[in-house]
């Protein structure tokens, strides 16, 4: 029998346990956490995705702060804005939502955000951080996906992780997590030589390359944990739809336990999002949490 593993039930747990650490905080300290966003321009995607972020902080019981500015806005003026929400006691964690207009530099504006209130894990601080295997802020996806492969297994010492992608945003962080949890850890990636072989070497299969159904089910290992990171949209048969990079139906006749996707790592990453934001704010407000 194959395990669905179910992201948007794991999610739910998470965000139950986060609550309860942003109203231990609220108890002890007489505080609201707050996150901050900061998002420039109309881009209709990253609405959205603001939009959600904003509903599920306030659900979670903390405050969410939105500056939403114009598409041309200087890239001084963020950096400003930055600076001052770096400053500001009552912020915990700062979001500059990606992508940022064509004249603004998203690594000069990413890396003005403190590292204690980076709850994306995406500035260089908590880049090397996260290398050096110190205490920081990771980012979101990878930390949902190795949370989701906990969830089937709780041993993950020794098993041989197959990453395959290797950007910013997962491939990397996701690589050095598994390597943290004392996986033999393979990053493979589209130069990779024979990649469907590579990834048939993989107890955890992770896929975060955003090319829909790469993975085929005969390169899933018996028994294998596959962790499918793509949202890809695509039209099949005349209708619009949204796939994986895995190829779920041939895949799970393989897999011992594999992530659907939509409904698998995308439900991680907000809850990781809340997560990082209260365990900022425990950290800097020096209450003692486990989330
Ligand atoms: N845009 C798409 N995904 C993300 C994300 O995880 N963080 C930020 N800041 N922007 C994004």
């Amino acid at each position: 029998m194959t395990t669905i593993i179910d992201g948007k039930a794991v999610a739910a747990v998470l965000r139950e346990k986060v609550a309860s650490v942003v109203a231990q905080i609220g108890a002890q300290q007489g505080v609201q956490p707050a996150l901050a966003v900061v998002l420039v321009g109309e881009d209709p995607a990253s609405q959205i995705y603001v939009r959600n972020k904003h509903a599920a902080t306030e659900k979670s019981g903390m405050r969410s702060i939105a500056h939403k500015l114009p598409a041309e806005t200087s890239e001084d003026e963020v950096v400003a804005l930055v600076r001052k929400l770096n400053e500001d006691e009552a912020v915990d964690g700062i979001l500059v939502q990606l992508p940022l207009p064509d004249h603004i530099s998203p690594d000069r504006v990413i890396n003005e955000i403190h590292p204690d209130k980076d709850v994306d894990g995406l500035t260089e601080a908590n880049a090397g951080r996260l290398m050096l295997g110190k205490d920081g802020l990771v980012p979101c996806t990878p930390q949902g996906s190795v949370i989701l492969v906990k969830t089937v297994t709780e041993k993950l010492s020794g098993l041989h992780a197959v990453v395959v992608g290797r950007s910013i945003l997962v491939g990397k962080p996701l690589s050095m997590l598994l390597l943290a949890e004392n996986c033999t850890v393979t990053m493979a990636h589209s130069r990779t030589k024979d990649l469907a072989s590579v990834c048939r070497e993989a107890d955890i299969l992770c896929a975060a390359v955003g090319v829909p159904r790469l993975v085929k089910g005969d390169w899933v290992k018996k028994g294998a944990i596959v962790i499918d990171v793509g949202i890809n949209r695509i039209e099949e048969n005349g209708k619009k739809r949204l796939v994986g990079d895995v190829d779920f139906d041939a895949a799970k006749e393989n897999a011992g336990a594999i992530t659907p996707a939509p409904g698998g790592v995308g439900p991680m990453t907000i809850a990781c999002l809340l997560r990082n934001t209260a365990l900022a704010a425990a950290r800097r407000r020096g209450v003692a949490v486990t989330v």
